[in-house]
């Protein structure tokens, strides 16, 4: 089960919404409507977040990611489509429900945390447990250990003001953390940070959701961002999902032109492992050392190997390796040691180079075949791209 399902979600704003979404059933597309002045912000979306995972939504700005956000967490009503949040139906909750499940289960962190001035920062985290009507001790307890979870102990008795951006920002963090809500919802929440306070934020995100094992749905625009704190990413484009998959689907199999166009200014070789771009054994077999020797057996390559390395080693790392020798990469098991696969100097190089060209829009699972490329053989790469509509397909990257 789930811990959070989209099912064909749509919001369209103006008016007719019903006929709009018939319309853009039938594929009518979103700019015909909005001549008649209804936009459609969320088209058709589909997906599934399992627990514990950080699913993120990344899209242009006007994309309707934040649309997107807010039927998660109740605040908007769908025009079609629903939310189930372990397996029960958001949408077909009374308000009344609705609040009780909003203010104990599911936490938001917005882009521009509002603090209030006038209450210190241990009542300001606080103050989500104060909304639920939790003792004024029992919260302080809890907004203290939120506080020192993002690293703000020794602030309670502080005011707001007295903090940087990126403290304040902790700040409504921890409020998020306080509640004990197992879900957090996150709509650009590290976005107005600079970009070094970004980047710790988003490691101290990452080291928190070790312990912590929320299941989190993180907006953003930027796709590094994404890249960095996704296991599984969407990516919208005017209303659409347009792809889900693992940072390495994305980079490796983009589903169309416009990913691939977002994919190019990323630092792919943080992004992709070893296992992603690995090819098979066999591809090692039959070439020479430097001294000559001819590969004829696993044993071989794996002695030849200029570095042995696992699956999930950054692709950052083989450079060194691959740039002393011409010959593969050994990519092994990590628990048997066995050799499955290898990453071939020029394999190295052309992942580094213009994303492969992708499948078309179709939903076809496809992109491991492409052209004359070196089969790929990463278990998972391609198997959850370009199916959007899939809401199973939890992949882990490198796996
Ligand atoms: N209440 C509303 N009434 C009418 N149109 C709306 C409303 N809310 C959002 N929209 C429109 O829906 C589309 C998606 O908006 P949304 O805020 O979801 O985008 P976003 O991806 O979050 O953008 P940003 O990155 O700028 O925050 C936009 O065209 C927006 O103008
Ligand atoms: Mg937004």
């Amino acid at each position: 089960m789930s811990r959070l399902q989209a099912e064909h979600l749509f919001k369209v704003f103006g008016r007719r919404p019903d006929e709009a979404v018939a319309k853009l059933e039938g594929g009518t597309d979103r700019d015909e409507l909005r001549a008649n002045g209804t936009t459609a912000a969320v088209i058709d979306a589909s997906f599934a977040v399992e627990a514990g995972q950080i699913f993120v939504v990344m899209g242009l700005s006007g994309s309707g990611k934040s649309t997107l956000l807010r039927m998660l967490n109740g605040l908007l009503e769908p025009t079609a489509g629903r939310v189930l949040y372990d397996d029960q139906d958001l949408t077909a909750l009374a308000p009344r429900e609705l609040r009780e499940v909003r203010s104990h289960k599911i936490s938001m962190v917005f882009q521009h945390f509002a603090l209030f001035p006038h209450r210190s920062v241990l009542e300001n985290a606080a103050y989500g447990l104060e909304v639920q009507g939790i003792a004024r001790a029992e919260r302080e307890r809890r907004a203290a250990e939120a506080l020192g979870l993002v690293g703000l102990a020794g602030w309670e008795k502080s005011w707001p003001d007295e903090l940087s951006g990126g403290m304040q920002q902790r700040v409504g963090l921890a409020r998020a953390l306080a509640t004990d809500a197992d879900l957090l919802l996150m709509d650009e929440s590290f976005s107005a940070l600079d970009p070094l306070i970004r980047r710790d934020m988003q490691d101290q995100l990452l080291e928190l959701q070790k312990r912590l094992k929320k299941t989190i749905i993180f907006i953003t625009h930027d796709l590094n961002e994404a890249m960095r704190l996704g296991d599984r990413i969407a990516v919208m484009r005017d209303g659409r999902i347009v792809q889900i998959g693992t940072a390495e689907d994305i980079l490796v199999t983009p589903a169309n032109d416009y990913v691939a166009s977002f994919t190019q200014d990323v630092d792919r070789a943080r992004v992709l492992t070893a296992g992603a771009i690995m090819a098979d054994p066999e591809e090692a077999l039959g070439t020479t050392t430097p001294d000559g020797a001819v590969l004829r057996t696993e044993s071989d390559v794996l002695e030849a190997a200029p570095a042995i390395v696992t699956p999930d080693t950054p692709i950052v790392e083989l450079f060194t390796p691959c740039s002393r020798s011409g010959v593969a990469v050994a990519v092994t098991d990590e628990d048997d040691g066995s050799l499955i696969g290898v990453v071939p100097r020029a394999r190295l190089l052309a992942v580094l180079g213009e994303p492969e060209s992708g499948p078309d829009d179709t939903g076809t699972d496809g992109g491991t075949d492409a052209g004359d490329a070196p089969k790929i053989l990463a278990a998972g790469v391609s198997k959850s791209s370009g199916s959007p509509e899939a809401p199973e397909g939890k992949v882990i990257a490198g796996a």
